[in-house]
């Protein structure tokens, strides 16, 4: 069993302790938004914060984060006030969005930590991947994000969520047991 908090609340995991973090959230706690990109820690598709750092959770076994706080993009805010959230939605910088929860919780390891980045050191912190091509427009949102974050700016910021978290998770089909079909009944829709 491993004993974690997780957006602020503690789990614990019966699952093997090889089992990477990115399944223990999408598949236990039914946080989706860390999302499978390619596996091996290249793309940054599932990207969470560990004790406040960024880590790769597809990565990431839980047996070896015993008694660690993780954040996922479902945690960061309750309402998108972080001011990554905020640059993100002024600058429009999604595309298909894919990447996006990844790229914000990177990206959001990198602003919290600093109140000015050079652009060297924007593309030196965040290495994710993103098939879209939205990294001009992320440059730009994460100076915009440092901005928002030492005072010299403040945005509409992002429209605040139409459904409460505890509420969409609820939404989610994966939580809803389907009834048992017996198998002649199933063959004889078929
Ligand atoms: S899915 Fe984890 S780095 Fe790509
Ligand atoms: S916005 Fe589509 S993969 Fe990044």
């Amino acid at each position: 069993m491993s004993r974690l908090t997780v957006n602020g609340q503690p789990v614990h995991y019966r699952m093997d302790p090889e089992t990477p973090l990115l399944w223990a959230l999408r598949e236990a706690s039914n946080l989706t938004g860390a999302k499978f990109g390619c596996g091996t820690g290249h793309c940054g598709a599932c990207t969470v914060h560990v004790d406040g750092n960024a880590v790769r959770s597809c990565r990431a076994p839980i047996g070896r984060l015993e008694g660690s706080f993780v954040v996922t993009i479902e945690g960061l805010s309750n309402d998108r006030s972080h001011p990554v959230q905020q640059a993100f939605a002024a600058d429009t910088v999604p595309q298909c969005g894919f990447c996006i929860p990844g790229m914000i919780m990177a990206a959001a390891a990198l602003v919290d930590r600093s109140d000015s980045l050079t652009d060297a050191q924007i593309d030196a912190g965040l290495t994710n991947l993103c098939r879209c091509g939205v990294y001009p427009r992320l440059r730009e949102a994460i100076r915009r994000a440092l901005r928002i974050k030492t005072g010299q700016e403040t945005v509409a910021g992002a429209p605040p969520p139409g459904i409460a978290p505890e509420a969409a998770a609820r939404s989610v089909p994966a939580l809803r047991a389907e009834p048992r079909r017996r198998r002649g009944a199933q063959l004889q829709e078929n």
